[in-house]
């Protein structure tokens, strides 16, 4: 018996000794312990062995079992710490392959520009406001001296929601709206959508952009309005832009001009750009007209101020000489991209 226990013992070790992989290593447990396995076949014949003796082989083969559990369960773990490592050295990352490309976008042309305007306007204390884009028929027009049958009326024909509200066609709006909180002095400006019933062209779109300033305090003047955009024109198109006003007619305010810039692709000399005249169109302003200030609870007798109104894409479209605005709403990361 003892002879045969060897070499169990033997034939298990060298089985094991030679497994190369965790099957193997399963296969001889299961032909060594297994329910049918050689040390299992050995207790089975117990009956066979002198009973005095029982005793002592069921202790042999009971050591035997935990010796090749044993050694198995080293191996198994050998095993396996090596198989991770190959792993781990073939699955090395290889630092110097290029990265997959992040698609980010890029800032839309409006954007930069608003940014821009923003900038230089904060730099000369203005706070940056907004109001809604559905408004109603009061702010957008009533409030602004348009009283129901005025012509301005018609000029922007817009989208009603109701009788009495409409998609704003004018940033102007939210001058009233900041006037009625009755904080003095105001110094904003308020960037936004506003809306139009036209028809989509290459310089028309029913949506577009506005940005509206606003001051308003004791003792401004026509001169502080001029200063300011002058200030405005140099910073955003350069030192020697020259700002010229013409005088014009808006509702609510009193006087008005229109302000042309110096071209500043041929700084005046005449180009395409500025279809020969030298200057460009960028804004309407003027004095805030005292019925407007009243309608919405400041003294004019006290207080004094102006306002203008930009139009964002036209300074987009100029800026980066683009020649048709539907380009700006396609969103096109190829053509967004270039700017
Ligand atoms: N709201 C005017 C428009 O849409 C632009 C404008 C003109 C705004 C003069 C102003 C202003 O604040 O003073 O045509």
């Amino acid at each position: 018996m003892k002879e045969k226990l060897a070499k169990i013992k033997d034939d298990a070790l060298r089985q094991i000794e030679s497994s190369d992989a965790l099957e193997k290593l399963n296969e001889v447990r299961v032909n060594f312990l297994g329910k049918k396995g050689e040390l299992t076949t050995v207790l089975k014949s117990m009956k066979d062995v002198a009973p005095e003796d029982r005793p002592k082989v069921g202790q042999m083969v009971n050591e035997l079992r935990d010796e090749i559990e044993h050694v198995l369960e080293q191996a198994k773990t050998k095993m396996e710490a090596k198989a991770r490592e190959s792993a781990m050295k073939r699955e090395v990352i290889d630092v110097t392959l290029p990265a997959k490309r992040n698609l980010i976008g890029h800032r839309h042309p409006n954007r930069i520009v608003l940014d821009e305007v923003e900038r230089i306007f904060i730099g000369m204390g203005y706070e940056v406001v907004e109001g809604p884009e559905v408004e109603y028929d009061y702010y957008n027009f009533e409030a602004l001296n348009i009283p129901a049958d005025h012509p301005a009326k018609d000029e922007q024909d817009t989208f009603y929601v109701t009788n009495d509200i409409l998609l704003r066609t004018q940033t102007s709006p939210v001058q009233v709206r900041t006037m009625e909180k009755g904080k003095l002095p105001i110094r904003m400006i308020a960037p936004g959508r506003v809306f139009r019933s036209d028809e989509v062209d290459a310089t028309h779109s029913p949506s577009f952009h506005q940005i509206e300033g606003m001051i308003v305090d004791k003792g401004i003047t026509f001169a502080d309005l001029k200063g300011t955009l002058a200030q405005f024109a140099k910073e955003l198109f350069g030192e020697k832009t020259k700002v010229k006003f013409r005088p014009h007619h808006f509702p609510f305010t009193e006087p008005s001009a229109e302000v042309d810039v110096s071209c500043f692709k041929c700084g005046g000399e005449g180009c395409r750009f500025c279809k020969g005249s030298g200057w460009i169109e960028i804004l309407g302003c003027g004095m805030v007209h005292p019925k407007v200030l009243k309608m919405s609870g400041i003294d004019p007798d006290i207080y004094s101020g102006f306002a203008f109104g930009i139009g964002l894409e036209r300074i987009t479209l100029l800026k980066y000489e683009i020649d048709d605005m539907r380009l700006l709403y396609e969103n096109d990361v190829r053509f967004l991209k270039q700017f």
